[in-house]
């Protein structure tokens, strides 16, 4: 893991091929930034799945964005801001609402699904939201909805070459520049290597490091991993998302049940059937998401439960039905009548907060890579998302990538042509699948059981020493999907757990029961990481020091 390259054994030369830009990953962020570069570049767009296999097409809730003539930029900023406790980057939040209104316009122009009373458009409420402001497509199918538009653009309106059911390996660097990415061809065993002047990583979040998560299967974290080794800043690590109301389960993933419900005014009890939230935050159910987290972990413990209740028997059944169709269809599929019940709710690894360092332009530390949505840390989210800000974030930094791609792509072309590039030698031992099984098991039990919710020095310790042990037990691995992810899941948790043992204090997401304070005095900065000797790979293993 501290190698540059997780490559493996492969018996044939990889075969070549050159574009000025390569996007990796097939949600908003990265279907945004191919539609856009492919009006003036050669643009691939690499995809480890199917195009439809993404975290932005199981979002419900929608996008913010001050549309309303009740709303403005100033508004959904100090929102965005109160939320972050304390971290936002000022900068890229104002960029974030300033920018948005125009970006959520122009998909509107390709994605006519937005939900509409008339002329006007509908817009819903959710946490720490002082107006209603999340637009919604389908009722609550918005990600299904723009990923369709989007990728219907993309096949028909430009000419992005889609190149699904292909695993990026890693990045490729030469002179402290990324210069493209190697991939696996997941039918055929082939690896390619991709020379791209600007290389834009969209590869979403790492929901994958917990047992109990919303995100899909393919969420483990490989473009955080991969930045890391090629000596890109990661950050914010500790700042891991829970969302307030997965459906009680142990299904993977874990089906979310949108906040846009509370939103219309459904209830959170707890098991005496109180509404645990009145009192607490003067939004009560629409309290911040960290806030509202917080309470249930109490309530919760208190019971001696693992869950709670959603309750939205007092509203209008036609209206739930209509409002939200998945929600409710989903729902008597599993059992449960979102008109008649009440559903057991627990919170839930949502949203990885933190990520791959990027200024206002998403680009990376690292020349030549750029990154945005989830994989992305441009600062927008601090220590705690507000609702429905991430689908806006990945729309409007995707279209600043484009524009900067134009400044960056006409210095570096000549260059980037000329270089070659020295891979590793192969390995051929790799992992047995039920070794590859049982530790990626392990390793979200752990990150489950210490580094969840609430988290505390010992239990941290313990998560590390156990991902240590799971590292030093692992051979490097082969050409195979499963092991690689593996390893992109160790690298993504032991930043989570190291970040979040050096931070002692509790800040938004992050939660520590032996420092419950917030400590701006000696915390209210950022953590990052940088590998600094990626290219020496016999030195000793930064990742797994204390
Ligand atoms: C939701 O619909 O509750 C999810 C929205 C979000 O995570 O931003």
């Amino acid at each position: 893991m501290t190698r540059p390259y997780l490559l493996a054994a492969t018996d044939s030369s990889p075969s070549r091929r050159f574009y000025d830009v390569i996007v990796i990953g097939s949600g908003i962020g990265g279907l945004t930034a191919a539609v856009g570069a492919a009006r003036k570049w050669k643009v691939a767009l690499i995809t480890k799945s199917v195009l439809r296999d993404t975290t932005t097409f199981l979002a419900q809730g929608g996008i913010a964005a001050a549309l309303s003539e009740q709303d403005s930029a100033d508004l959904h900023f100090e929102d965005t801001i109160r939320a972050g406790a304390g971290l936002c980057r000022e900068e890229a939040v104002r960029i974030l609402v300033e920018e948005g209104p125009l970006r959520v316009r122009e998909l509107m122009e390709i994605c006519p699904k937005f939900d509409r009373a008339g002329d006007d458009l509908v817009l819903a409420s959710e946490g720490a939201h002082t107006v209603p402001r999340i637009v919604h497509a389908g009722g609550d199918a918005t990600g299904m909805q723009v990923t369709s538009a989007l990728a219907e653009a993309m096949r028909h309106g430009s000419r992005v070459q889609v190149l699904e059911n292909e695993f990026v390996v890693d990045l490729l660097t030469n002179g402290g520049r990324c210069i493209g990415a190697v991939s696996l061809d997941l039918r055929t065993g082939d690896f390619t290597l991709n020379f791209a002047t600007a290389t834009v990583l969209a590869t979403g979040g790492s929901g994958q490091i917990y047992s109990l998560t919303t995100n899909p299967r393919i969420a483990t974290g490989d473009g955080m991993a991969m930045a890391w080794r090629a000596g890109a800043a990661i950050g914010d690590m500790e700042f891991v998302q829970f969302h307030p109301t997965g459906l009680y389960s142990d299904e993977s993933p874990i089906f979310l049940i949108t906040e846009a419900l509370r939103g219309e005014g459904a209830y959170l009890l707890n098991h005496a059937g109180e509404r645990f939230m009145v009192g607490v935050d003067p939004r009560a159910e629409l309290g911040p998401r960290d806030v509202v987290v917080k309470e249930m972990v109490r309530q919760m413990q208190d019971a001696g439960k693992d869950f709670l209740f959603l309750d939205a028997t007092h509203l209008d059944c036609d209206m739930l039905r209509q409002r939200f169709p998945n929600v409710s269809e989903t729902l008597r599929e599993k059992g449960y009548d979102l008109c008649h019940d009440k559903i057991p709710i627990a919170p839930v690894c949502h949203y990885m907060i933190g990520g791959i360092v990027t200024d206002v332009w998403g680009r990376s530390t690292l020349p030549g890579l750029y990154a945005s949505g989830e994989v992305a840390n441009t600062g927008v989210h601090g220590a705690n998302r507000l609702a429905s800000n991430s689908l806006l974030e990945g729309l409007v930094f995707s279209d600043r990538i484009v524009r900067d791609l134009d400044r960056y792509i006409v210095d570096m072309e000549e260059l980037v042509r000329r270089l070659e590039i020295d891979l590793p030698g192969p390995s051929r031992k790799g992992n047995r699948p039920e070794e590859i099984a049982g530790g990626r098991r392990h390793l979200q039990t752990m990150m489950s059981r210490y580094v969840g919710t609430v988290r505390s020095e010992d239990g941290m310790l313990t998560a590390l020493e156990e991902l240590r042990r799971l590292h030093s037990s692992l051979q490097a691995p082969r050409a195979d999907l499963e092991e690689y992810e593996l390893f992109n899941l160790l690298t993504v948790s032991v930043h989570v757990v190291r970040a979040a043992l050096l931070r002692q204090e509790s800040r938004g997401a992050h939660l520590r029961e032996d420092f419950p304070e917030t400590d701006d005095a000696n915390w209210k900065h950022h953590i990052n990481f940088r590998l600094r000797e990626a290219e020496d790979e016999r030195k000793r293993s930064p990742l797994l020091e204390g």
